[in-house]
């Protein structure tokens, strides 16, 4: 275990912070694999607890390349899983065992019975015993060598959801309701995911002689705070990592986000002052103070752990004064750059003009919620603007939206002067609706059933981008195969995808690009495109066009910019923000938070207001990337 340095003061578990998922889950594979090779050395087999969800695919596939390309073998090696919905049996796509199966088991040669998962199935009357049993199971195998854990956003480990005591062993629980908001687009929508489930307790993870929880991205970085630096209570289950021996977070930079060595360096120790840090500290000095920039005095830095930054770029006239202007110079209503206007301090260039200008979406309607307002802007000042969904979004359409098509047709059909004239509409609408039927609320949609969802969320798009001033001819969609192929937080973007995205780029040569997705959730279908475009971005880094591009990245659903983030920020008028929500409303599957948009972009502009800045209906925010 490295050291503890000052700065780590405030965590309770010794947390390694790595610069993405893959760099953690690598370091963690090797760890088992010689966990494996020393136990099995010594005749023994390893006694691993696994856990599923997103957060422990990327360590799953390096166990399987372990186990293909160093041949790690998993004969000698016994697994306990952490927990499995109640009701669900193991063949269903949503089920653990299903998981497992699908992300590891299948793919290494453990034996089918060193495999331990409690059952979904058991019976009402025998959960107890079964219980009671798998405890046993797990004392008899000398107990679990390595616990490997992630965290829901309710802080549980497995399923021990707030309220679960210290001691508490495998049993049936309640599911919180965020843990089934969570699952939501698994079993798509809220209604569908299970109520119980069956999870080991925490006094079970406890007993795990090593313990191992890894966390991804922003949409993590509360609840880990929390885990790691706040009290041990029963209100958040990962906080009892704390009272065990041999304890550790694997996390990367987004789910690091909020402790306060990140967060508040300074109170931890000296902070090396870059523009960025700076800005943190004085945004976040006048919320502290309740007073604007410009207000702000000696005194409230010196109070507040900020003596070093006043000395080094004092006195707090003068600073304030300097992020004061930094801040107005975020603010634009000219997105594309304003032709002809002296562009030192704007956020994008004056020229070329107009400009060709790619807004990326990950799925059909990320880019309206998060840049609606900008869209309408750059069309209305004469930019050549595309949309582009990078995915068909076919996973989000409800199963009634294509029952709904198919029955439509079916009776357009029937009651047509000809109905014989319409016989492939009959069989295609018919064919619709058996499989709609074959595979029931949780079945997977077998293709054809895909592109008819993709093409009802295509005409939704259109719509959309019509009530922002954009032809249908101006709107792309690239139906990239990855999301055709795979299904919600177990995506693996290919060659075909980075080719289909470098390919658009090439053929467009945008001075410009838009897109979203690189910090909530690294196994999100946002987080993977934005991957790809930047990927496809460093293959054509030496054609002309690429060179000047700008690129602006923005928030969809997840959390927005902080004010020190933003490079850009497009005011919207209360026109503009009634235009941006009536090109939502055109989209029939809209998440709350995705309806919030309107509302969260009003909050923009109050943020600046607080900050003294000009007070605005709405703002729009953009952040300037830098290609790696
Ligand atoms: C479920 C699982 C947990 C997992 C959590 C987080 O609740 N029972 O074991 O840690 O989801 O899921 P994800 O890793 O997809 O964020």
């Amino acid at each position: 275990m490295p050291s503890r340095s000052a700065a780590e003061i405030y965590e309770r578990v010794p947390t390694q912070v790595f610069p993405g998922s893959a760099q953690a889950a690598a370091a963690l594979a090797q760890e088992v694999a010689d966990l494996i090779r020393t136990k099995n050395k010594a005749g023994k087999p390893a006694v691993l607890g696994l856990a599923t969800g997103s957060t422990p695919v990327p360590f799953y596939r390096e166990l399987i390349r372990l186990h293909k390309e160093e041949k790690l073998s998993f004969k000698n090696v016994i697994t306990f899983n952490l927990d499995e919905y109640y009701g669900l049996d193991a063949s269903h796509p949503e089920s653990y065992a299903r998981f497992m199966r699908d992300q590891l088991f299948d793919h290494i040669d453990i034996p089918v019975e060193n495999i331990n998962i409690p059952s979904g199935t058991v019976p009402g009357d025998q959960v107890f015993a079964h219980c009671r049993a798998y405890e046993e199971r797990i004392d008899s195998a000398g107990g679990i060598d390595i616990q490997i854990l992630g965290i829901g956003r309710t802080g549980h480990i497995g399923f021990n959801e707030p309220g679960s005591s210290r001691d508490s062993l495998t049993r049936r629980i309640t599911l919180d309701r965020v843990t089934r908001q969570d699952a939501a687009s698994d079993f798509r929508g809220e209604e569908n995911v299970p109520r119980f489930a069956i999870t080991m307790g925490v006094g079970t993870i406890l007993r795990a002689k090593k313990l191992a929880l890894m966390a991804w991205g922003e949409n993590k970085a509360a609840v880990v705070a929390k885990a790691l630096e706040g009290p041990v209570t029963e209100a958040v289950s990962a906080s009892f990592l704390q009272e065990h021996a041999d304890a550790r977070f694997l996390i990367d930079q987004g789910a690091a986000r909020e402790l306060t060595r990140i967060k508040l360096p300074w109170l931890v120790g000296p902070v090396s002052w870059t523009p960025r840090e700076t800005r943190r500290a004085v945004v976040w000095q006048s919320f502290h103070a309740k007073r604007t920039v410009l207000k702000l005095t000696d005194e409230d830095y010196n109070e507040h752990g900020l003596s070093d930054l006043l000395s080094e770029q004092g006195p707090a006239y003068q600073l304030n004064i300097r992020i004061f202007n930094q801040l107005q110079h975020t603010i634009t209503g000219w997105p594309g750059g304003k032709p002809d206007a002296d562009d030192t301090y704007r956020p994008e260039r004056a020229r070329p003009y107009p400009k060709r200008t790619l807004v990326f979406s990950p799925e059909p309607q990320d880019a309206v919620v998060g840049m609606g307002g900008t869209i309408d802007r750059l069309v209305e000042q004469g930019h050549d603007v595309r949309i582009v969904s990078l995915t068909s979004g076919s996973l989000r359409v409800a199963d009634s939206e294509a029952d709904k098509f198919a029955s439509t047709l079916l009776e357009l059909a029937s009651t047509a002067d000809t109905p014989a004239a319409w016989s492939h509409q009959t069989d295609y609408a018919r064919d619709i609706l058996h499989i709609l039927e074959e595979k029931g609320e949780f079945g997977e949609d077998p293709p054809k059933l895909r592109r008819l969802k993709g093409l009802i969320l295509r005409g939704e798009l259109r719509d959309a981008a019509h009530a922002l001033g954009i032809s249908p001819d101006q709107v792309v969609i690239l139906d990239l195969p990855f999301y055709e192929k795979g299904r919600y937080r177990r995506f693996k973007a290919a060659d075909d995808d980075l080719a289909a995205v470098k390919q658009l780029l090439q053929d467009f040569k945008p001075h410009q690009i838009y897109a979203t997705g690189d910090a909530a959730d690294p196994s999100s279908v946002s987080a993977i495109t934005f991957r790809l475009i930047e990927s496809a971005l460093r293959a054509c880094e030496f054609e002309e066009w690429s060179s000047s591009c700008s690129f602006w990245v923005y928030r969809g659903k997840e959390r927005p910019l902080e004010p020190h983030e933003i490079d850009m920020a497009v005011p919207m008028s209360p026109v503009q923000i009634e235009r941006k929500a009536r090109a939502l409303s055109r989209y029939a599957a809209l998440s709350s938070l995705e309806k919030d948009a309107p509302e969260s972009n009003r909050q923009n502009a109050r943020t600046y207001d607080t900050l003294g800045m000009a007070e605005y209906e709405a703002i729009e925010s953009f952040h300037r990337w830098k290609r790696s």
